[in-house]
């Protein structure tokens, strides 16, 4: 079966896609990178993504190459009950609702409102049908606009930095999903944690990885990101890793994660040399010429 029969086997099921908030509260983990470039790699496996930037920061939206025009309608419009068309990226089948200016006083404005952290959940609803996946960027703290996004999502997934404070502050982040199930979302559950920044040849890496697996188990995926210039390097020119380098390490990780998450077995494990381009990939590595 191809990856894009599974694809369509598995929402036929539902018939609805996936709602994925990315989230920790910690700046610098990981998260936007994560958003990017794994939506990046299951739509060019051939799933439909559509990727929501609810950072007032904006990265997501400047690291898809977006001009400051396509931040004037965006997720407060969304949150505010406005409708929003997604924009189309450079990556086919990927779509995209940037942050708009008007987010940062969003918080404010939405804390006198009634349901007010329901308000991404109904604004979200109807592109359950057209998208496989629907990723949620979210800001490093753990306010309204992260409740919103738990409390829209169907699972939430949490990257975290291979670094001596990794685990720290997780406590916080693991009672507010707890806290959210109690309250608005009961059916929220763990996507999974993802080890970003890894280096292999760093002790504390190691020990940080076997302490995160021995927490989470089965939750933290085999797929790490390795440490890796090119995908700091990406975003500066507006495009996701894949599409700027497919062959480095940080791309190959990506593609690597986004079958694991598709419980995909047939694409290729990565390989140093880059020559792992599964001929799913060869669209958008067509878009990045
Ligand atoms: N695998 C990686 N290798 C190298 N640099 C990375 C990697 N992942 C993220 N970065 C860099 O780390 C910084 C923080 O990443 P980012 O995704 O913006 O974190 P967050 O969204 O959690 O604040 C960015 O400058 C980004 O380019
Ligand atoms: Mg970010």
């Amino acid at each position: 079966m191809s990856p894009n029969d599974q694809m369509n086997e598995s929402r036929s099921k539902t018939g609805r896609g996936r709602i994925i908030a990315v989230a920790n509260q910690k700046g610098g983990v990981g998260k936007t990178t994560t958003v990017i470039n794994l939506a990046t790699a299951l739509a060019a496996c051939g799933a439909t993504v559509l990727v929501v930037d609810l950072d007032p920061q904006g990265n997501a939206t400047t690291g898809f190459g977006l001009p400051d025009e396509a931040r004037a309608s965006g997720s407060y419009q969304l949150l505010t009950g406005s409708k929003v068309e997604p924009c189309e990226t450079i990556v086919p089948g990927l779509k995209f609702i940037p942050t708009s200016v008007d987010l940062v006083g969003a918080e404010l404005e939405l804390v006198s409102e009634g349901q007010r952290e329901y308000k991404l959940k109904a604004a979200l609803e109807p592109f359950l049908v057209r998208f496989d996946y629907i990723f949620i960027d979210c800001p490093p703290a753990l306010g309204l606009l992260t409740l919103n996004a738990l409390t829209a999502a169907d699972t939430v997934m949490v990257p975290m930095q291979c670094e001596f404070f990794a685990l720290e502050g997780l406590s916080h982040l693991l009672q507010t999903i707890e806290r959210v199930r109690a309250h608005s979302n009961p059916d929220l559950e763990i996507e999974g944690f993802v080890l970003t920044m890894y280096d292999r040849r760093n002790n504390l890496c190691r020990s940080v990885e076997s302490d995160v697996r021995a927490h989470f188990g089965a939750k933290v995926y085999t797929s790490v990101i390795p440490r890796n210039v090119r995908v700091s390097e990406a975003p500066s020119f507006g495009k996701p890793v894949l599409l700027y380098d497919i062959g480095c390490a940080g791309a190959q990780a990506y593609i690597r994660l986004a079958s694991e998450i598709m419980d995909l077995d047939s694409v290729p494990p990565p390989v140093s040399h880059g020559g792992a381009t599964p001929r799913q990939f060869s669209r958008a590595s067509e878009a990045a010429e």
